[in-house]
């Protein structure tokens, strides 16, 4: 795993980040909020920095959702208007090498804070999957699915160049190698309940976030709380430890408290942060109230 890390870092320039995820790693993350039973907390600050001050099998799943690298200065259309497609600093790519070798980086820190038999997913566009690809398994990870989400409502294709982009894809892997005494979660019956008692299929069609998970402010790339939740649903049990190192808006974390399990996520940006804050805030109370009779 490690030398896969040293080899790509031998074989590129030093990374170099000038943004603020690169000046942020060398603060220690901030705790900004608590669950009201003190097992889950949101953090601000560098992922990598604070995955440094977590001791190993930390958690039993990892879900995030990365940096997908296409902020490229593009176009893209969002409630038929004409916009820029770029997301932040964060966001965009210091080229497919120095890309990959962050994939490694992160991923591996990933790797040594999973229990043994932890299973991880990565949800991403063709801007990052092929590299989160290739580094989960240049570190040891075995996959298991790669889940295409289909939006059902994608903004239209202004360039008229391609087809409309319309999925993005979730890769689900585990640290638990075939045939080893650590068999990774998989749900498959309440799975295959929820599918009408079929089996489930590796293609999900989920509607992209709402009004309703916008209540308390807007991210960028805000995942559907449904979207996490199945994949939740399906690796772990209630009372896991779940991790998400780019937390965004913190969507990870209220499907988590949704369903009984709990939460550590890591977010570097103050506005972003606030709203996972908020979030996390509702989600915890409403859990709360749901639990107590
Ligand atoms: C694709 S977004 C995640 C969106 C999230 N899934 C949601 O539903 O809101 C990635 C997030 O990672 C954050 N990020 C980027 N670099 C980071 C770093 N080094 N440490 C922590 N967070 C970082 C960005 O600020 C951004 O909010």
């Amino acid at each position: 795993m490690r030398s896969a890390l040293r080899r790509s870092r031998r074989a590129n320039a030093p990374i170099d980040r000038t943004d603020t995820s690169h000046m942020a790693r060398q603060k220690t993350p901030k705790e900004i909020w608590r669950s009201d039973d003190g097992t889950s907390t949101l953090y601000r600050g560098d992922q990598l920095a604070l995955m440094a001050s977590l001791p190993d099998a930390s958690f039993d799943c990892i879900w995030t959702d990365p940096p997908y690298f296409l902020s490229n200065n593009g176009t893209t259309c969002v409630a038929g208007r004409r916009t820029t497609v770029n997301k932040g600093a964060w966001d965009r790519s210091h080229g497919i090498d120095e890309d990959h070798a962050f994939n490694l980086e992160w991923l591996s820190e990933c790797y040594r804070l999973l229990t043994p038999a932890g299973t991880i997913w990565v949800s991403g566009t063709q801007h990052v999957y092929f590299s989160v690809g290739m580094a989960l398994q240049q570190i040891g990870y075995r996959l298991l699915n790669d889940i295409v989400w289909e939006k059902p409502n994608p903004p239209p294709n202004l360039g008229c160049r391609c087809f409309t982009h319309s999925t993005e894809m979730l890769l689900w892997a585990t640290k638990a190698s075939k045939g080893s005494r650590d068999r990774y979660t998989f749900n498959y019956k309440e799975m295959k309940k929820i599918n009408g008692d079929r089996q489930m299929k590796n293609v999900w069609r989920i509607a992209a976030p709402g009004n309703n998970e916008k209540q308390h402010g807007k991210h960028p790339t805000q995942k559907p709380v449904a979207l996490i939740e199945q994949c939740l649903r399906a690796s772990t049990a209630p009372g896991d430890r779940v991790f998400d190192p780019f937390a965004g808006s913190a969507t990870t974390g209220v499907a988590a408290l949704n369903l009984g399990r709990r939460f550590v996520g890591c977010e570097i940006e103050t506005s972003f942060a606030r709203l996972g804050r908020k979030r996390l805030v509702a989600a915890d109370a409403e859990s709360n109230s749901v639990s107590t009779p």
